[in-house]
């Protein structure tokens, strides 16, 4: 399985180890409407086990009652979401301030909308978008359950987004064949099928973005085509796009791959960041920090 990857991931033997049984369970606590130390205090008292995790105060594992922790009442009432760790990353990097104006151009369920709004405390605009009907419908009651009052929904092509206004942050969290999620191994072909629509999404959230403006890209899916490639191609295309190093503090991420197979990308693709179980303790996830001169 992932053999594939063996020249990229480093410790292959381990990743493939870690993959095996990786059933990880964390909560984001909502802080517009708890403190996270309040938080882990009431479900502990119901018999949940919370560890804290260190990059994150607003994030916890959940290692006790995991299979009942999106069943209680303080999770119907929005006191926390149920989400992947690697999913937190991409606003961290992000770092969406008060009153800002920040599109998300493929926001269905609101995972990172929710989260980006509470960064914001409820503050400025964020333009979500989807192109799912049926996605949205779970936009619109997660952001209701979260009590975000700062988001405006849209449905559309994000590869068609109008371009009347332009955004100071943006982020594109792309459909993906999801490897990293799932660690069922997708083939090339799959990717190669996605590649071009992630291009496209990622192109328009570049045409939509400020001079100087920011464009976080993620995936979670561990294929270079999904990945490095449609970096490499807006690098190619763009002269104002850079790829700008990043990190979240306190958690180790391995960079970017310059190639691949028989493809070599822009060598300023190794500062994107992978990030892997074995290495990172979260799913396989990748995102990039794009800057637009
Ligand atoms: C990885 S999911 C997004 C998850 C979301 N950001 C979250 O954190 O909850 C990718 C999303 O892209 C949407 N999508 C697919 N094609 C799209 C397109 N052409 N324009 C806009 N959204 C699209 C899918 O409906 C899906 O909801």
């Amino acid at each position: 399985m992932f053999e594939k990857y063996r020249e990229i991931i480093p410790k292959f033997d381990k990743f493939l180890e870690s993959v095996k049984d990786f059933r990880l369970v964390s909560i984001r606590a909502n802080i517009l409407k708890t403190r996270p130390s309040l938080l882990k205090k009431c479900l502990e008292e119901k018999g949940f086990g919370l560890k804290s995790v260190k990059w994150y105060s607003s994030a916890f594992i959940v290692e006790r009652k995991k299979e009942l922790v999106g069943k209680t009442l303080e999770h119907m009432l929005g006191y926390y979401y149920v989400q992947r760790l690697e999913s937190m990353i991409p606003a961290l990097i992000l770092k969406p301030k008060k009153h800002e104006l920040i599109l998300d151009l493929c926001a269905a369920p609101g995972s990172k909308t929710t989260q980006i709004a509470e960064l914001m405390r409820n503050t400025g605009r964020i333009i979500a978008n989807d192109i799912s009907e049926k996605r949205l419908k779970a936009l619109f009651s997660n952001l209701e359950r979260q009590g975000v009052v700062n988001v405006s929904v849209t449905k559309c092509d994000g590869r068609k987004f109008p371009k009347i206004v332009k955004f100071r942050k943006i982020l594109v969290d792309a459909p993906c064949t999801a490897e990293g999620r799932s660690f069922k191994e997708r083939s090339i072909a799959e990717s190669k099928k996605l590649c071009d629509k992630q291009y496209k999404l990622l192109k328009r959230a570049v045409e939509l973005c400020e001079s100087n403006g920011i464009v976080v890209y993620s995936t979670c899916t561990l294929s270079p085509i999904e990945n490095e490639l449609v970096i490499s191609r807006i690098l190619g295309e763009f002269e104002n796009v850079r790829v700008e190093k990043t990190k979240v503090k306190g958690i180790k991420a391995c960079n970017g791959v310059e190639e691949w197979k028989n493809m070599k990308f822009e060598s300023s693709v190794k500062k994107c960041l992978r990030f892997y179980p074995h290495i990172s303790c979260t799913g396989g996830f990748f995102a990039a920090k794009l800057r637009v001169r």
